[in-house]
């Protein structure tokens, strides 16, 4: 970097550093501590609640970071879209108004980088072995090396898990989706499926999946067991079906030129304490969705269903056209390295 460019950063850097430490957080927020002097503080933000394995995650990192800086950082960890919600999330990262988000991967398409839709194919991991394969390979770096250009640094990959549909009636074959609104991520795959069941999507962000479902706005929803619980869903939909279609898992991203310009001493203790917190965060997805099926059972609120083999087969069958419009879309090139890796 040329020195000009660097003394810029620096100059950003520090200006940032002092108005995140100097104004207070938005009212409606309950103050967090206040910042020592000289301390940097940095704004991780999520659209989830603190009780899922993204918001856990979290705040393991915000502590380890701390640790790791000696305290010269600050991490702050808002969770449930207190700060943002989905959309106004990246524009927030951009303009440095937050430092941490981690988006569900498919949240990345109309951002820019469709390839990342994939990763919500239905049925297209068996297994987590399978996604490491990609989120962890050549691949994963790929997508990565999409977001600088569009001036994100990824950090990590998360995982929270695979989702359950849910509606107020049973969802066991195509049919009982016929008609149905469904709320869904703002992705064209997951719209793709939707629609190849000849459901009706409606994309939302994920803060307004609630009110839309107990208000009748949207039928039914898919979410990992942890989203479905934390979210309140017991309260909105009777009915769960154990359907492992899909996979939810997220991308760290941080602003690239911000990121960058970090005096070493803060960015390498910080890449540290990622890599631990991504340690943690995978070790913890499963075992958390696992728990929340288990209190999702004990509201009594839910009738839960496992879908068959053969009722899942009956589904994959109908999801062929999705894979055929991403093929189209993205080309068979990438789509054949995919299937190298995941075994398809
Ligand atoms: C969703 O919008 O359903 C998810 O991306 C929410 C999340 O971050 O887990």
């Amino acid at each position: 970097m040329k020195l000009s460019k660097l003394l810029l950063s620096a100059i950003a850097l520090s200006i940032s550093t002092l108005s995140f430490a100097q104004t207070p957080p938005e009212a409606t927020l309950a103050a967090p501590p206040a910042p020592k002097a000289d301390q940097i503080v940095l704004k991780f933000s999520s659209v989830t609640s603190g009780a899922t394995p993204k918001g856990l995650a979290a705040e393991f990192f915000a502590k380890r970071a701390g640790e790791l800086t000696k305290g010269k950082v600050k991490v702050e960890v808002y969770h449930s879209s207190k700060l943002f919600k989905d959309k106004e999330e990246f524009d927030a990262l951009l303009q440095n108004k937050v430092h941490f988000l981690a988006p569900s991967v498919g949240k990345f398409g109309p951002f820019g980088v469709p390839e990342y839709e994939v990763f919500g194919l239905p049925y297209l991991f068996e297994n987590t072995e399978k996604l490491y394969k990609v989120t962890d390979g050549k691949i994963g770096k790929d997508l990565f090396n999409k977001l600088e250009v569009k001036g994100m640094l990824g950090l990590a990959y998360w995982d929270n898990g695979f989702k359950s549909f849910s509606a107020n009636s049973p969802l066991r074959k195509p049919s009982d989706f016929q008609g149905k609104i469904f709320r869904v991520q703002d992705t064209k795959v997951l719209e793709d499926q939707m629609k190849s069941l000849s459901a009706r999507p409606v994309a939302m962000a994920f803060a307004e999946m609630f009110p839309a479902l107990q208000t009748g706005v949207a039928d039914g929803a898919e979410n990992p067991h942890s989203n479905f619980l934390s979210e309140k869903l017991p309260d909105a939909q009777r009915y769960l079906t154990v359907s492992d279609h899909g996979y939810l898992g997220y991308a760290v991203v941080v602003n690239a030129d911000y990121w960058k310009a970090l005096p070493t001493d803060i960015r390498e203790p910080l890449e540290s304490a990622m890599k631990e917190a991504t340690i943690y965060e995978r070790k913890i997805s499963s075992e958390s969705n696992d728990k929340a099926l288990k209190e999702i059972i004990a509201t009594g609120k839910v009738k839960v269903y496992n879908l068959t083999q053969a009722e899942k087969d009956v589904l994959k069958t109908s999801w062929n056209p999705v894979y055929e419009n991403i093929e189209k879309q993205l080309g068979m090139s990438f789509m054949e390295s995919l299937y190298k890796e995941v075994g398809r």
